[in-house]
């Protein structure tokens, strides 16, 4: 986004509760950025962050993916929802869904995912529990451009907090959750100001931004 004059569009996709959709939204509120959600999609009926952000007024879709014969069915008509808001970013916020390689390869340099763990440790499920089942003492979250492959791609920014010796899966998930909203919301700020940049060699640069690392 360079045009000071265009809001940047951004569409969200989220499979459950959508604390990480809510905290960017209200954040585009309370920071009044140059930013817009056009529309949040789930692909669940009872996913709790479509209840909400019905509530805001936000434009809502729901493509329920059980309704579909096929991974490839559903990702070519979430495709199509998509591109009918004319995203500049599509950011993923708790989608719990494999998403197929030309869907990836539709939104490339778009597709943004954040991932409860600090990449490429723990991709997929459980990150929380493989957390403490390793000992870690620092959980974190990661936000990176999505590939086709399951939670890889160039990192964007990262954060951390520590475990504590009484931890368990939901206490860590709950420090973490924290940390995850400041990220995202930060790595939306250098979105919407065309700050960040994949480039050619697979790395991503922030420019101005020297440290893409948070803690609590
Ligand atoms: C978050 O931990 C997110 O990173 C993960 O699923 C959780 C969803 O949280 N992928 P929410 O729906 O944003 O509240």
């Amino acid at each position: 986004m360079t045009d000071s004059s265009k809001k940047c569009r951004i569409v969200i996709l989220i499979s459950g509760r959508g604390s990480n959709m809510q905290s960017i939204v209200e954040t585009i509120k309370k920071k009044q950025l140059a930013a817009e959600v056009v529309a949040v999609i789930a692909n669940k009926a009872d996913a709790l962050g479509i209840q909400w952000a019905q509530e805001q007024g936000l434009v809502t879709e729901v493509l329920e993916h059980k309704a579909f014969a096929s991974r490839q069915q559903f990702d070519d008509q979430l495709a199509t929802v998509i591109q009918t808001y004319q995203p500049d970013y599509v950011l993923l916020a708790g989608f719990m869904r494999i998403l197929s390689p030309s869907f990836v390869e539709q939104f490339d340099g778009k597709l943004i995912n954040i991932h409860p763990s600090l990449l490429p440790l723990f991709p997929g499920l459980n990150t929380h529990q493989q957390a403490l089942d390793a000992q870690l003492q620092w959980h974190g979250c990661t936000v990176h451009f999505v590939t086709a492959v399951l939670d890889h791609g160039p990192i964007i920014a990262q954060g951390i907090v520590p475990v504590q010796q009484e931890d368990d899966e939901t206490s860590l998930a709950g420090r973490l959750l924290a940390i995850e909203h400041r990220v995202y919301n930060e790595v939306l700020q250098w979105l919407v100001e065309g700050r960040v940049r994949l480039l050619e060699t697979g790395r991503v640069q922030v420019d101005g931004v020297a440290h893409r690392a948070f803690a609590l």
